[in-house]
């Protein structure tokens, strides 16, 4: 893309070329106009040669970074150090181990719903609505699996291959695959939602796919995205959980937190394998975090809709803030822990000067969020309360401030 852009910057207009070619100015003013016309394509060609060189940079930068990434499979650290953190599938948990049985008498099956839906009879409409968001962006599943497929030195070329990475990468999407069925199965019987504009807002988002990292193709990139996503979707699942059990659904409790579980060893993952790279190649990675950062770590489930709210992502968003499901703040926890866990602020002296200016600018991150984070909560304080209709409740309206 960025050489298609070069040429179509450096190609003389329709319009440029009538003005040299066809007015009747005075000599000087042609010239000033030839003038005018090298010096700018003197910068056209000053910009085509940086987009070269960061291009050429760019490149560079994803091969060492495959090299890495090959090495860490062939000397045997990711199957010693990530493969074990997956559950083999004989001992894994399945979503019909935390749903009514169907090996039941049927007046057993019908007594096992109706318990279910006694206990969701008491779920609130903002909890809800975050778990149905939850249950969303899970099954957001095949875009992710094909943004893993799509990084340097750790995709699986033929779908079986053998390597240690294609391993993890499959592993990792069976175990996240029960997720969004085990959520998907609860709502459904639960009798609370609006399953059909749920399924909608599910096909949108898969039609939709996500907005990638800066670099989708860099393993550095991917490592620490994996590492952010992952812990957030743990302190979601985990809060989900706990209100859940206040409000007496301890069906619902179980399920999040089941799900909740599985997400801290993928986060444990993600973050060990960060953690290598940032010994191994700390100038890389300092600035690979700080260009995640600067994009600003994004849900993958930020482009749903539902057919209807074009806004369905924020309103969904504001309403897990609102009910502590997942908060501005915990952004900022966030990035504060991975800071503390991969030693950013201890990175030494063979930092580059890019390096150094990466590391400032992660180091000071947490305090800049934290800041915008209680100038967001004074405005909200202000402001009058504000309720959407959500389709997924049957268009009930949520508080969303
Ligand atoms: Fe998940
Ligand atoms: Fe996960």
């Amino acid at each position: 893309m960025p050489g298609l852009m070069t040429m179509m910057a450096l190609a003389p207009s329709p319009l440029s070329v009538k003005r040299c070619f066809s007015s009747k100015e005075t000599p000087g003013t042609t010239m000033l106009l030839l003038t005018k016309r090298s010096s700018s394509s003197a910068h056209l060609l000053r910009r085509s040669w940086a987009r070269g060189a960061a291009t050429a940079t760019a490149t560079t930068a994803i091969r060492d970074e495959q090299e890495l990434m090959q090495r860490l499979d062939e000397d045997g650290w990711v199957d010693r150090h990530l493969l074990p953190l997956l559950t083999p599938a004989e001992e894994a948990w399945q979503p019909a181990d935390l749903l009514p049985s169907f090996s039941a008498s049927a007046d057993e099956q019908r007594s096992q719903v109706a318990e279910l839906q006694a206990r969701a009879a008491a779920v609130p409409d903002d909890l809800l609505v975050c778990l149905v968001g939850n249950m969303i962006t899970e099954e957001g599943l095949p875009t992710y699996m094909s943004m893993g497929n799509r990084v340097a030195g750790a995709s699986d070329a033929t779908g079986c291959d053998g390597h240690a990475w294609a391993r993890w990468l499959r592993g990792w999407t069976a175990e996240e695959n029960r997720h969004g069925d085990l959520l998907n199965r609860y709502l459904y019987l639960c009798g609370r939602v609006d399953m059909r504009q749920v399924e909608r807002t599910v096909h949108h988002l898969l039609r939709r796919g996500m907005r990638a990292i800066p670099r989708p193709s860099s393993p550095y990139h991917s490592l620490i995205y994996g590492a952010f996503q992952e812990r957030a979707t743990f302190v979601s699942h985990a809060r989900t959980a706990g209100r859940a059990s206040r409000h007496g659904d301890a069906c619902l409790a179980k399920i999040c937190g089941v799900i909740a579980a599985d997400e801290r060893r993928h986060e444990a993952g993600y973050t060990k394998a960060s953690a290598r790279a940032f010994e191994t190649d700390p100038d890389g990675m300092v600035r690979a975090l700080a260009a995640v950062m600067r994009a600003k770590v994004t849900m993958p489930g930020e482009l749903m809709t539902d057919g209807r709210d074009e806004r369905l992502f924020d309103h969904f968003s504001a309403v897990a803030q609102r009910s502590g499901v997942y908060t501005a703040a915990d952004y900022g926890d966030m990035v504060e822990h991975f800071v503390r866990r991969w030693k950013v602020a201890e990175l030494g002296a063979d930092l580059s000067g890019e390096g150094r200016r990466a590391q400032d600018y992660v180091c000071g991150l947490p305090r800049k969020v934290r800041r915008m984070e209680e100038l967001a909560h004074d405005r909200a304080a202000k402001m009058e309360a504000q309720s959407v209709s959500f389709s997924w409740v049957f268009d009930r309206p949520v508080r969303i401030r």
